[in-house]
């Protein structure tokens, strides 16, 4: 067993273990990649203040998000297909993330369902809502969020139509999915995947079928969710998802300061910074470059979180000194899952963990409460004014 020090570490081993079509759907952004690898490389721009000589005992990096508890500002991201990582890998995750004090984000296009992951775990956890054309469907998805003492809604709006991924069609990840020598080639290559793949009778997107009339099977599924993401999608509709809903709104997906102040204006209890990982517009910009211009436009009523590029604690602590409240990790903690399972995404959890406190030390600060703009060589990096 390779010896894991951080993320990169883990991502390598999942690049061993998970077959390509699942680590590359992963590890891709759209088109060019562009923005997707900005996410990351902008985080190096931003350079810390070293201090001395200054008291390090009694740290501590836990806070809140939207009012919960939380032993350090970082939550997992809704992805989708997690349970093809590893079996039943979105209740792995959910265990790993509840054991920690983090939140766990379920996908709407998750492979095990919002009541599998109820069942199994035993803290709330967050589910992130697609908004698709059959507005039945998706008010019963709402309902049974709400059923299974979920304790937010995330509502992502920056894919009403997928980027295009060259390496999933390479990969013949397409919906419908296409078979060939090269797919088979790609999963008889990992055996030891094949058989955690067989532990486990979890194989569709369990939040759909079963629940949609005509979609039986996950080719159909493909079908179906290719026409059904709703391109009509717009801020009007916040409303009625949020009177269903009735508790906690994080609208994900923001960019832009214009449309950070329209997510306020409709209600939404925290914002998330997010271009989705490099996955949707390429040639967007970083999400840590986005995110001074939308913490300046938001009042204080609004909680504004970041998404993109987190790696490491180091990351985190730079988006929490920009004013974020809260970072999520959607890659770092698959690599864990793809690697080790449930124990891989503690120890995703753990190595940020151990990097976000060392480094807030170095800093010269014990609470996370303090770290600020103070804390940067260069604030006015990334600013808009
Ligand atoms: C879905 O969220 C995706 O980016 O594939």
């Amino acid at each position: 067993m390779p010896t894991i020090c951080d993320i990169a570490d883990l991502q390598e081993l999942a690049r061993k273990r998970v077959p390509r079509m699942f680590f590359d759907y992963v590890d891709s952004g759209s088109w060019t990649e562009s923005t997707y690898r900005q996410n990351q490389s902008d985080f190096s721009k931003i350079k810390l203040r070293q201090r001395v000589a200054v008291d390090m005992t009694e740290r501590s990096v836990a806070t809140e998000m939207i009012g919960q508890k939380v032993a350090m500002p970082v939550a997992l991201s809704p992805v989708g297909l997690t349970g093809m990582q590893h079996a039943d890998g979105e209740i792995k995750a959910a265990l790993a993330a509840e054991k920690f004090g983090v939140p766990f984000t379920l996908s709407t296009m998750s492979i095990c369902s919002i009541e599998d992951v109820a069942k199994h775990t035993s803290k709330p956890f967050w589910f992130q809502l697609y908004v698709m054309r059959d507005r039945d469907f998706i008010g019963r998805l709402i309902d049974r969020a709400k059923a299974a003492g979920c304790s937010a809604l995330m509502l992502t709006l920056d894919l009403q139509i997928l980027g295009q991924r060259h390496k999933d069609i390479r990969n013949g990840l397409s919906a419908p999915p296409k078979f060939s020598i090269n797919t088979a080639m790609q999963i008889i290559s990992r055996p030891r995947w094949c058989l955690n793949m067989l532990s486990t009778r979890r194989h569709g997107f369990g939040n759909i079928i079963g629940h949609v009339k005509g979609v039986g099977d996950i080719s159909s599924l493909s079908a179906w969710s290719a026409e059904q993401f709703d391109h009509k999608l717009c801020w009007d509709d916040i409303d009625w998802i949020k009177q269903r809903w009735g508790g906690k709104l994080i609208i994900k997906g923001i960019l832009d300061a214009e449309d950070a102040k329209m997510a306020a204006n409709a209600g939404a209890d925290a914002i998330i910074v997010s271009n989705h990982g490099g996955r949707q517009l390429d040639g967007a910009q970083s999400s840590i470059s986005a995110l001074p211009a939308i913490v300046d436009a938001v009042g204080s009523d609004t909680e504004v979180h970041f998404d993109g590029g987190i790696r490491s604690g180091q990351d985190v602590l730079k988006a929490i000194c920009m004013g974020a409240k809260g970072a999520y990790i959607g890659r770092a903690f698959i690599y864990g899952l793809a690697a080790k399972g449930e124990a891989g995404v503690r120890q995703a959890l753990d190595i940020i963990h151990n990097e976000l406190d060392i480094t807030m030390a170095l800093c010269g600060e014990r609470l996370l409460a303090n770290l600020g703009h103070h804390n940067l060589l260069d604030p006015a990096l990334f600013s808009s004014r």
